[in-house]
């Protein structure tokens, strides 16, 4: 069976002082929780040292929202995967909606960023999903599909145990509008059916899929529960220790 992973992307949110304070309250949280799957927290980069100390021995993870492609050199203003790797880091996000939007970040660039994490033995969380009006048009699959044919079959050293998908449609991300889970389910299925075409049936059996868009403790149970969901990438409820406690719970009892 696949083990869940829940990833709270915090965004640009938390420097270090508050960043402290947040993972403290997640970390002291978790220990009644026996966790049965992976737990991951995502702050700025520049919060990575500070938040290392305080997850160092408990079984909360630590990760980045980003990284560069090249592994080092002049590239004013990024950060490359070895030196998350350095910080702390066993997990890193790429592609995520608002860099693919805001950065204008392409499939080529996906791929080298996807590569460079793997290199430096870090877990790429890849995301991708449709915009509103793609899924009003009935385009919802058709962009799913390409999202994932442009980057995957291109990734040199694609596996389950190096690489997570997570199913984000635009419109629910940060709108408290989240896919029902029969949606979420739905997408998860046909992403998981063109997986095993660009990267064969074993692998998409064992790669785990994450929803993410509005995932809340309240919502979080439906979801999970659906078969091809497992787990979540959470944007604001990881902001609350309570609600991303209450969604780490989720994922376990949804596995249990
Ligand atoms: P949200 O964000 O949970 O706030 O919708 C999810 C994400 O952007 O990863």
């Amino acid at each position: 069976m696949r083990k869940t992973l829940v990833a709270g992307n915090w965004k640009m949110n938390n420097g270090p002082a508050a960043a402290v304070k947040l993972a403290r309250e997640v970390r002291d949280g978790l220990r009644a929780v026996d966790l049965r799957g992976q737990a991951l927290i995502c702050p700025p980069c520049v919060s990575l040292p500070a938040v290392r100390e305080i997850v160092a021995g408990s079984p909360l993870l630590l990760g980045a929202q980003n990284c560069a492609a090249a592994a080092s050199g002049a590239h004013t203003g990024e950060v490359a995967a070895g030196m998350l790797a350095e910080a702390g880091c066993s997990h890193v996000i790429i592609a995520h909606s608002e860099r693919r939007q805001h950065q204008r970040e392409t499939d080529a660039e996906f791929v080298a960023k996807i590569d460079a994490a793997h290199a430096a033995g870090l877990t790429a969380i890849f995301c991708f999903g449709e915009l509103l009006g793609e899924r009003r048009a009935g385009q919802a699959q058709t962009v799913v599909r390409t999202q994932l044919e442009g980057v995957l079959p291109h990734v040199k050293r694609l596996s389950p145990a190096n690489t997570v998908l997570a199913y984000e449609p635009v419109w629910a991300i940060g709108t408290g509008e989240t896919a029902t889970p029969e949606v979420a389910q739905e997408m998860h299925a046909f992403a998981r059916a063109a997986l095993a075409e660009l990267a064969g049936r074993e692998a998409a059996a064992a790669m785990r899929l994450l929803y993410g868009g509005s995932v809340k403790a309240s919502n979080a149970g439906d979801l999970f529960a659906q078969p091809d969901i497992d787990g979540g990438l959470v944007g604001g409820a990881s902001l609350q220790a309570a609600e991303f406690i209450g969604i780490v719970r989720a994922a376990r009892d949804a596995r249990a």
